[in-house]
């Protein structure tokens, strides 16, 4: 996997049909999807429960590009080799889950996995200065996580900071809530090159009329390119 900053759109599939796993992770990569990102939540660290580990197993044959775990649990430690094992290229944990952070992230480089650390809205930048040289991606949150559909929440200053913080570094940047045409510019503009997006790529489409999937993943794109800089 080479690095680099050109915009990759990451469709979360908290937005598909969860009958349809599999299928759905297919069809928005025939679509143009460069990412597939997969979100967890335990009911503990966030207000609500996606799924684990073994459906993350179960995903994984029907996922060819990059498969993007975003855990959104508390502990995070010891689920690390259980994702690792299900075929996880990045597992991004997020800062506010525990007192080591850094401790969790040097764990999922052990487990084989590229290491991301996430921000909630109200965590400043500064969390991460010193996580930089052991971090693969930092994904700055655009709503409170726990559910898709929300309302963005402007973190430009936030991703400004951070792109300037991460200098030469290989970390990625990933914008995660509320990302869609009107969205991605700023984003992209401001220093991001992961746009994850779960209801404005898989709203209007399914497996069986998937076109719906590829216009939506154009036009975020699209809307992200035109003022990358
Ligand atoms: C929020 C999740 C996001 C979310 C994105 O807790 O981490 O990945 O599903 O969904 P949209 O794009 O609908 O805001
Ligand atoms: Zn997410």
């Amino acid at each position: 996997m080479t690095f680099d900053r050109s915009i990759k759109i990451a469709p979360s599939i908290l937005a598909a049909d969860f009958a349809n796993f599999g299928a759905e992770c297919a069809a928005v990569e025939a679509q143009g999807a460069d990412w597939v990102h997969v979100d967890v939540m335990d009911g503990h660290f966030v207000p609500n429960i996606s799924f684990g580990p073994t459906t993350c197993a179960a995903i994984r044959p029907h996922i060819k590009g990059i498969m993007d775990v975003h855990l959104m649990i508390a502990p995070v430690d010891p689920y690390i080799d259980a994702f690792a094992q299900a075929g996880a290229d990045f597992i991004t944990a997020h800062v506010e889950a525990g007192p080591h952070i850094h401790r969790t992230l040097q764990a999922i480089r052990g487990a084989g996995a590229k290491a991301g650390v996430a921000l909630n809205p109200g965590t400043p930048a500064s969390a991460v200065e010193h996580l930089l040289d052991i971090t693969d991606l930092v994904c700055v949150m655009t709503v409170n996580p726990g559910f898709g559909g929300q309302k963005f929440i402007d973190m430009t200053d936030k991703i400004k900071t951070l792109r300037a913080m991460i200098g030469d570094r290989p970390v990625h940047i990933e914008i995660d809530g509320g990302v869609d045409v009107n969205t991605a510019p700023t984003v992209a503009k401001a220093g991001a090159d992961v746009l994850v997006a779960g209801s404005a790529v898989f709203r209007g489409g399914s497996v069986t009329n998937p076109g719906p999937y590829g216009d939506n993943i154009r036009a975020i794109r699209e809307a992200a390119s035109g003022v990358y800089v």
